[in-house]
């Protein structure tokens, strides 16, 4: 049978609250239609503004089959192109990132302006029209410090997203922060694994001795359910917004993003062992309370974040295959931060660099006990997986009307 009606048979059988059937964690094919239907549609978060501050600045990501470069040109804009040469389509840029007046091909040498217009080939003849061969444009937004790009000849529209995390990020200054640290590791898991580990934290308490001395394990605190009928959090974000920090919880319509400020533990105001300040600049001269907690934002498929008072923990999820998912973590902190005087670095990273692998760990087993012949979906707990069931929800909301044709995400209340 086709894989796609395959997919769909299967999502429309699909016992709700359960976990899904094997195909859609490890078949390469179901792995592919992810990839055409939900990964190459919506928005993704690719890098942050200020990892590219001067124009000629570039930084790279692999995205399925697509190579793109996110570029600031002349004029300071953010742009996306993808990395495919005009000429014989060579990726242009192989670096990670870099930094340079012009791109340049590295086969033939043609070249490029930084707004994507080629400037340069060599001896192509007399009828040759470098204007017929601009790198080809990606849709690329930037809000809050994060560039965002959507490989779709016609994205979603970006400005909802905008209008709601805008005044959550902006007194945090993400745009002008700067990346102390940042790792990628592989995950051995589908990267629907990863994000259902994410959205949970029903296994903290049994696998992240570092995360648990700050972080709360509350469902109110990482799920989607409750947290405006929990005291503790209420009084947090009343106390956090009559600073000016917009803090209550708030998640779009159709579940692909939200973001909430939340307590830490105690007296805790930083992801460190003792629950004290990793840096001693604040992240933002704009923001000056303590105890400001976290503020949280995920977007599917892509990014979840923990802004603090001294730094921020970015995550970016790309898929590698059905059974391998790239997760890269930034630590950000105040630009005039300095290494071995403002923070140490071994003290920054050290709870989330124990935390991702401890993850890393959790999301492999599960892979590797979901390859199982005898692997059938399993139920998520109602009072700690809340999160997980939305992210499900999320899931085959978006990707049922694109295998069916129909076109928009069907509209799904939150879990
Ligand atoms: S492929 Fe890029 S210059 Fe030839
Ligand atoms: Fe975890």
């Amino acid at each position: 049978m086709d894989i796609r009606n395959d997919m769909l048979r299967r999502l429309r059988n699909r016992r709700d609250g359960y976990s899904l059937e094997q195909a859609f964690y490890t078949d390469p094919d179901y792995f592919q239609a992810d990839l055409e239907l939900i990964w190459y549609r919506d928005w993704l978060f690719a890098a942050h503004d200020c990892e590219i501050p001067k124009p000629g600045n570039y930084v790279t990501l692999q995205v399925g089959d697509y190579p793109v470069v996110i570029v600031r040109d002349r004029q300071g804009q953010v742009r996306a192109f993808h990395n495919s040469c005009r000429h014989r389509g060579s990726r242009v840029c192989a670096g990670a990132k870099g930094a340079s007046a012009r791109l340049v091909c590295p086969y033939h040498q043609w070249t490029y302006d930084l707004d994507g217009r080629l400037l340069f080939a060599r001896q192509m003849g007399p009828e040759f029209d470098p204007a017929q061969f601009s790198l080809k444009p990606v849709a690329c937004e930037t809000v809050g410090g994060y560039i965002f790009i959507c490989l779709a000849d016609e994205p979603a529209d970006f400005e909802p997203f905008r209008t709601m995390v805008e005044p959550f990020f902006r007194p945090h200054r993400l745009t002008e922060a700067k990346v102390a640290f940042e790792s990628t590791i592989v995950e051995k898991g589908n990267w629907k694994l990863v994000w259902e580990n994410n959205r949970e934290c029903y296994h903290c308490a049994g696998n992240h001795p570092e995360l648990c001395k700050t972080f709360p394990e509350a469902p109110t605190v990482t799920g989607v359910q409750g947290a405006d009928g929990d005291p503790e959090i209420v009084a947090h974000w009343q106390r956090c917004e009559a600073a000016g920090l917009p803090s209550r919880f708030t998640i779009a319509d159709d579940g692909q993003y939200r973001t909430t400020r939340v307590p830490l533990l105690r007296d805790a105001v930083s992801y460190t062992m003792t629950g004290r300040r990793a840096v001693r600049k604040n992240l933002s001269d704009d923001v000056s309370t303590d105890r400001i907690g976290s503020l949280l934002l995920y977007h599917y498929p892509t990014t979840w974040n923990h802004i603090l008072g001294d730094h921020a923990v970015t995550f970016r999820v790309l898929p590698i295959s059905a059974t391998e998912t790239a997760v890269t973590t930034k630590w950000l902190v105040h630009k005039d931060a300095v290494e071995g005087i403002d923070y140490d670095l071994a003290e920054l990273t050290h709870v989330w660099t124990e935390t991702n692998d401890q993850d890393r760990r959790i999301v492999e087993e599960n892979a590797f006990g979901i390859k199982s012949p005898a692997y059938e979906p399993g139920p998520y707990s109602l009072d700690h997986e809340g999160g997980v069931i939305q992210f499900v929800e999320w899931y085959c909301a978006f990707i049922e009307p694109r295998l069916s044709g129909s076109g928009k995400p069907a509209l799904r209340s939150v879990a």
